[in-house]
């Protein structure tokens, strides 16, 4: 065998080995062509140039990577502002379709800065934050206060008080205690505010564990016998002003099984309480599922909300109550796919197992970055970004420079057999609770967040450096300030 004869049938053993189905989940099918783009993963603007690189917004993904450095998160602005826009229009005309009116919160858990507020702001959309930091991030957006809902199941006196003075359309009141606080912060400034109750539906949605939050054992909201207690004690404090029940059943969820069951269970305390006076709210929380692979179907936000708005219609018609404004909060649906991970290759290896070969493609960022495959288990998928590859599809797997092994990017993907160091690769739909859940593990730091439009990109959010870490390291800070001060370092 000539040793190109010899390299080739290497090669024909690799290839099958490589094409491991007994490795590859169920769901993963050996693509045709590695390089393609699956339909409804990639943001609108991605495509293939000429030259085979990716590119996001007209712009190449080599040209962001020169740029910015890797890794990097491309938002796809027209994608998020059109998702926005989507969002607004599919609840509001649902609504309108049955005489009444919907509010749509963008979730800014999902991932907020001060220009993605406003985006959301411009596209019709209301502000919903969980945090102190999250209502300084959209206060400082110029969000007008009245269109903030505040969420959190331990909101501090101090951010209470922040959000009652600068007049916060809402505040989603999660306990006993919280009311209590909100009663003399309201009496001690003379203000009365808006509030929903959080309730559990008790309905345990289709999801990850950690994504689900209308079942009765987690830490949020009332029950509903509970909550329809606190609604009424609410009624007799001067400074709040019961809006509504609100109950978000999870996050990533598909189809409306889960909404339908949820709203005819609060629905119930909701009708309740008109014995009492006035709910014109009712808040259905976000949750909405999206596909992260081409294995799943994401039902389009319009489809859904229709559905919906039509389920809590008639749960209303046939108790013969009022449909109350309807409020919603996506964050996922709206800023998810617009996002697309940058990554450089660093290594790559290949393991051989008894049921066939995985390759490790090892990128330059990883849990830092992007946390949900190590929290949830979360599936992603991957393309080859710089250059279309010319190698059969291997079964790989995407992994991050951190020290776990469950420092996994991409679990399962076929990616072409000649993907190498320097090749960048494209890790799609990560707009949503990727820099949201960062970390600095490993003392690494933050990548860049940017905006890609028309040909033209910037920052949205700078990346850290290693002197940002270290600035915070008072050891570090003492030994730099003395080292100054003995002039050290002078001409
Ligand atoms: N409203 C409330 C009260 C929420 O708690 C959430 C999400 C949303 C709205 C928005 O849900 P979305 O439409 O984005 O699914 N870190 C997890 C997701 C946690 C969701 C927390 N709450 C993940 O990466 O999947």
């Amino acid at each position: 065998m000539s040793a190109e004869q010899s390299q080739s049938a290497t090669r024909l053993f690799l290839v099958s080995a490589h094409n491991s189905p007994v490795l590859a989940p169920d769901w993963l099918e050996v693509p045709a062509d590695p390089n393609d783009l699956a339909a409804g993963v990639w943001p609108a603007t991605a495509h293939r140039a000429g030259d085979g690189q990716l590119s996001l917004g007209g712009i190449p993904a080599g040209d962001l990577a020169a740029r910015f450095g890797t890794p990097v998160l491309v938002l796809d602005e027209a994608d998020a502002r059109a998702r926005a826009s989507e969002a607004h229009r599919a609840f509001t005309s649902a609504a309108e379709a049955h005489g009444t009116t919907a509010r749509v919160y963008y979730a800014g858990k999902a991932f907020l800065s001060v220009e993605i507020a406003r985006w959301m702001l411009e596209a019709g959309l209301n502000v919903d934050v969980c945090s102190g930091g999250e209502l300084e991030v959209a206060l400082a957006a110029g969000v007008p206060a009245a269109q903030i809902g505040f969420h959190g199941n331990n909101k501090s006196v101090p951010e209470l008080v922040r959000a009652v003075e600068a007049g916060v359309g809402s505040i989603i009141v999660d306990s006993d205690i919280e009311i209590e606080r909100l009663g003399e912060i309201t009496a001690r400034l003379g203000a009365v505010q808006n509030v929903l109750v959080r309730v559990r539906s008790g309905v345990h949605a289709d999801t990850h564990d950690f994504l689900a939050t209308a079942h009765e054992d987690q830490k949020f909201g009332f029950s509903l016998a509970d909550g329809e207690a606190a609604a009424l004690r609410i009624r007799e404090i001067d400074g709040l002003n019961l809006l509504g029940l609100h109950c978000h059943i999870g996050s990533q969820i598909f189809g409306v099984d889960g909404f339908r069951e949820s709203a005819q269970r609060v629905l119930e305390v909701h009708q309740r309480l008109l014995e009492g006076g006035d709910v014109p709210l009712l808040n259905l929380g976000g949750g909405f599922g999206i596909a992260y692979t081409r294995a799943d179907d994401a039902t389009p936000i319009a489809d859904l909300a229709s559905d919906i708005v039509a389920v809590v219609a008639e749960a209303c018609f046939e108790r013969g109550i009022a449909l109350p404004t309807l409020a919603f909060e996506p964050g996922r649906a709206v800023i998810g796919p617009a996002g697309v991970t940058l990554y450089e290759v660093g290594t790559t290896k290949t393991v051989e197992l008894d049921e066939g070969a995985r390759t490790y493609i090892s990128v330059d960022g990883g849990m830092s970055d992007n946390a949900r495959p190590a929290l949830y288990g979360a599936q992603y998928s991957a393309r080859l970004a710089s250059r279309e590859g010319a190698g059969e599809p291997a079964l790989s797997r995407v992994v991050g420079i951190h020290c776990e092994s469950g420092d996994i990017v991409v679990d399962h993907e076929y990616l072409p057999d000649d993907v190498g160091p320097g090749d960048l690769l494209a890790v799609p739909v990560t707009g949503a609770y990727c820099a949201a859940l960062s970390s600095n593990y490993n003392h690494t730091p933050r990548p860049p967040i940017i905006a890609v439009e028309r040909g033209a990109a910037r920052l949205l959010v700078r990346g850290e450096t290693i002197d940002d870490l270290l600035a915070r390291d008072i050891a570090y800070t003492t030994a730099a300030a003395d080292r100054e001060v003995a002039g050290e370092g002078e001409e």
